[in-house]
């Protein structure tokens, strides 16, 4: 029997950044056309303005995954319509703000050669030790419909959400999201110029249970605040 893999996950720093540019690129070869995967200097503003916000996973001591997250200015309503360029200002995290209350997940991504073996799970739950420890209300990203544009002359992108959060279809990026704990809040149209989600993306948002204790309502209090809600998924 082979011996089980080792995935660890530790925070990035400058010495990782052409790894991470290349590890990004593959991972998104599809949007490289649109300009829409990171550069050097993005990356170097995330590790400069937010250190421990930029986690990289290694299988058996090979980089093969990270994600990207900052934390919104409170005065941006990050639960309402908004697009990635916009909330991330052009990907360089500008108004990041260590007193505000939401952990943004802006990007995530595994080499696709090793997709399907828990790297992105691992780097999931990096990400909610890392809010737990932060003491923030809540995780929200905007995630690709990895799928969508293959049945997008038949289905809403809506349906298409609604018909993977009830486990009628799956999805590579949403069924991932949806495994590690995040809620549906609702549609983004033209979230991110990506031809296979038709510029689609889900609004997601992770719960910090302290805090849901401390709200009367607190789900419908956070799909009340987005026109369009979706209902929520279930948790698996
Ligand atoms: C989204 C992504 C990070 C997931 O990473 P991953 O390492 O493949 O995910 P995991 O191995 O942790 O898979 C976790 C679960 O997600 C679901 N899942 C992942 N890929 C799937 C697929 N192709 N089809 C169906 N379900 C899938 C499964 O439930 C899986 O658990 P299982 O394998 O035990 O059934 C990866 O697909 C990726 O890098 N995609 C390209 C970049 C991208 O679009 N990122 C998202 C930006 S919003």
């Amino acid at each position: 029997m082979s011996a089980p893999e080792t995935i660890s996950i530790r925070e990035a720093t400058l010495s990782d950044v052409p790894a991470l540019v290349d590890l990004n690129h593959a991972a998104y070869p599809d949007l490289i056309v649109d300009g829409a995967v990171y550069d050097p200097e993005q990356i170097e503003a995330h590790i400069g303005c937010f250190s421990r916000g930029q986690l990289v996973a290694e299988l058996d001591r090979k980089m093969v995954g990270a994600l990207s997250t900052f934390v919104p200015a409170a005065s941006i309503p990050v639960l309402k319509q908004h697009t990635w360029l916009g909330i991330t200002d052009g990907g360089m995290f500008l108004r990041h703000d260590p007193t505000g209350k939401a952990l943004y997940l802006a990007d995530i991504y595994v080499d696709p050669g090793v997709r399907r073996r828990g790297v992105g799970q691992a780097l999931y739950r990096a990400l909610f030790d890392l809010w737990r420890s932060l003491e923030l209300e809540h995780v929200v990203a905007g995630g690709r419909l990895w799928g969508y544009s293959a049945v997008a002359d038949q289905i809403t992108a809506e349906d298409y959400v609604a018909q993977v959060a009830h486990g009628h279809r799956t999805d590579p990026v949403l069924s991932s999201q949806l495994r590690a704990g995040f809620l549906v809040r609702g549609v983004l149209s033209d979230y991110l110029h990506d031809w296979r989600s038709k510029n689609y993306a889900t609004l997601l948002e992770w719960v910090n249970p302290a805090h849901v204790a401390r709200r009367a309502s607190p789900r419908a209090t956070a799909a009340d605040r987005f026109d369009g809600a979706l209902p929520s998924s279930p948790r698996r």
